[in-house]
């Protein structure tokens, strides 16, 4: 596929199997990007403040994700947490909760409650499995628990082995993977596990997240030959690996004020997301990271929307969005009516494809 030639393209709706809606105000501006960006389908994320730790608050927060965007199915998460008790999964998975998100204590944003110590949660992995609900990995340790020298990613990779060896039929993800052993370590795991994989970490590195706090999150991109082999690994067809965007919003005073390193860790991608992943092949092709005959209509289509239907058993996407060119470029930032809320755009100025639904 000639990417950069090409001026339209169909594509069926992209399924995001990893958003940040917040709440408030915030989540009033963010929820109608959702369908900007070409999707239909969004895995949303539990950490709140408070973070979603029963299954009414995830209910009360999915009829109000519904309220402001009728037409995009949410896929709804718990945050684990002590009080996730073997029979509150199998209440959240008689109300259509779809899986169960796993942060570290500390490692992120709103990550306070978290947990700090896996094997206590046991009962409830084992009670997941049985009731078919997904575990969500934010997978990195903290960094004082991380040997020198070994990415924080990279030193989770055991404990995802052992959740997997000791609960062979619990379906994980391993959330936003970054480097080329998380790819690894996944493929090396059964079909219960897959892993998604962002638009950013496509096409940023860690040069690039240390100086700019529109591209600073979590995880921290990595090297150039981690990038690359998450673009590799797209191109791959692997159905274990598809997208997840992981857009984080942060109202955009609070990444301009912040002290160096200080900023709040998040990347906000989510109106143009389908078109971002698009530039970063385009940008691996002409980087000679692919071929341009690597990327394919099918590769496209398995990655942004058919893999992660199927890993959370969801029918085939059923709307379809065309992609033109018409020399639109990404916008600095999205503004609320009155001005009061601002969130900052990750790569400004990129030409991008106009985004129609059909
Ligand atoms: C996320 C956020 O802001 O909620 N931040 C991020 O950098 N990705 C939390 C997360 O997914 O780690
Ligand atoms: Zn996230």
């Amino acid at each position: 596929m000639h990417l950069k030639s090409i001026q339209q393209l169909e594509l069926p709706a992209t399924a995001d199997m990893h958003v940040h809606l917040r709440q408030g105000e915030l989540m009033e501006l963010m929820v109608p990007t959702v369908r900007q960006g070409g999707v239909d389908t969004a895995f949303v994320m539990p950490n709140l403040v408070p973070p979603l730790t029963n299954v009414d608050q995830v209910l009360d927060y999915q009829s109000k994700l519904r309220t402001i965007a009728k037409d995009v199915n949410f896929l709804m998460s718990l945050f684990l947490h002590p009080s996730i008790t073997p029979d509150v999964i199998a209440q959240a998975a008689a109300a259509g909760i779809t899986g169960v998100k796993m942060y570290p204590q500390g490692v992120t944003t709103n990550s306070e409650s978290g947990v700090s110590n896996l094997e206590s949660f046991y009962d409830t992995f084992a009670a997941m499995e049985k009731h078919g609900l997904v575990l969500n990995l934010h997978g990195e340790v903290l960094e004082s628990l991380a040997p020198k020298d070994v990415t924080l990613e990279e030193a989770f990779l055991p404990t995802l082995k052992t959740l997997h060896e000791r609960f062979p039929q619990l379906r994980i993800m391993l959330e936003h993977c970054t480097t080329a052993a998380a790819v690894e370590a996944v493929r090396a795991c059964g079909p219960t596990v897959g892993a998604t994989i962002t638009a950013h970490h496509l096409y940023l590195t860690s040069h690039d997240a240390c100086c700019d706090p529109f591209a600073f999150c979590k995880p921290i991109p990595k090297k150039p030959t981690d990038r690359d082999a998450l673009v590799r690994t797209i191109v791959s067809g692997d159905p274990k690996f598809f997208f997840g965007s992981d857009s984080a919003p942060h109202p955009l005073q609070s990444k301009t004020s912040a002290e160096e390193g200080k900023a709040p860790a998040g990347v906000y991608t989510q109106p143009f997301v389908t078109q971002l992943v698009i530039v970063a092949l385009e940008e691996a092709i002409e980087r000679g990271t692919i071929k341009e005959e690597d990327v394919t209509q099918a590769k496209l289509e398995g990655f942004l929307s058919k893999f992660g239907r199927q890993f959370y058993r969801l029918p085939e996407a059923s709307n379809k969005v065309v992609l033109e060119r018409k020399g639109e470029k990404i916008p600095t930032s999205i503004r609320s009516e009155d001005g009061s809320i601002e969130v900052g755009i990750s790569k400004v100025g990129t030409d991008v494809f106009s985004l129609r639904w059909v």
